[in-house]
């Protein structure tokens, strides 16, 4: 089982394959096994799937903000001897992503945004997310992920899979109370990465759902076209969980991108 030891976590990942790298980072309030369904289909790739510090599997030390984060699966790359890689974030962890590509441009193949946003936090969702914030200080952690985590998937797939949904909350209750405040903080402070877009020296690919609560198509999508190349996926039918909701669609759209990028 491979760590990367620092100040800021004892940082677990999966280094599966072989071939040019991928790197899968996962969202909140998830860890690495978000992509179980996702990983062995990359089947000619490199597969780097890490914990993000605090996320169940690594743990947390001190305060980490997403470019902290960022610069932590940097130092995975680099003790792992990769030298570049294609980097697929989901949600929160494409904010790590985006942070990559802005301080380590010269280590990405491409970027894939997996119903994420370049657009920081704006005043409302900071308030939302201090609200947040001071619930789970109040030890209402669970009730929290209970009405969180169904809201992340479309409803025709909450009323038809309500294992899976269950499973996800299940798994989301063994984040510790002080992992959730750390993410929500880094979340809360990230930088706009919408200026940086057009000068990315790869190519990006954006996944939508079209009934993702979280991530509004209709603010992203114009700004799916700044970059010199970009693939756009809109899922239809499809919310903020496309590696649980529609995992055939999401393994192929990759492929096709990681084709593209290491052709
Ligand atoms: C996620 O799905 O990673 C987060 O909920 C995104 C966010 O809160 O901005």
């Amino acid at each position: 089982m491979p760590f990367l030891n620092t100040d800021a976590s004892r940082m677990h990942y999966e280094a599966e394959g072989s071939g040019p790298a991928i790197v899968l980072l996962h969202g909140f309030p998830e860890n690495g096994s978000l992509w179980q369904n996702i990983l062995p289909q990359l089947t000619s790739y490199r597969v780097i799937v890490p914990d993000l510090p605090g996320a169940v599997g690594s743990t947390l030390e001190r305060e980490t903000s997403i470019d902290d984060m960022a610069g932590l699966v940097y130092d995975v790359l680099t003790q792992e001897g990769i030298t570049r890689a294609v980097v697929a974030g989901h949600s929160m962890g494409g904010y790590v992503a985006l942070s990559m590509a802005r301080q380590f441009p010269q280590a990405l193949a491409g970027l894939c945004l997996v119903h994420s946003s370049p657009f920081p936090d704006d005043e409302e969702k900071k308030a939302n997310r201090l609200r947040v914030i001071n619930l789970i200080e109040r030890g209402a952690k669970e009730a929290f992920l209970d009405q969180m985590v169904p809201s992340l998937f479309a409803e025709s797939f909450r009323t038809n899979h309500s294992s899976i949904i269950e499973q996800q909350i299940q798994r989301s209750y063994l984040m510790p109370a002080n992992s959730i405040v750390n993410f929500y903080k880094a979340m809360m402070n990230r930088q706009s990465s919408t200026e940086i877009l057009a000068a990315l020296p790869f190519p990006i690919q954006w996944i939508l759902g079209e009934e993702d609560s979280l991530i509004p198509v209709a603010k992203i999508l114009p700004f799916t076209h700044h970059s010199a190349t970009n693939f756009v996926s809109l899922y239809k039918g499809c919310g903020h969980m496309s590696m649980l909701e529609m995992p055939a669609r999401l393994v192929a759209d990759l492929n096709h991108f990681l084709e593209f990028c290491y052709q």
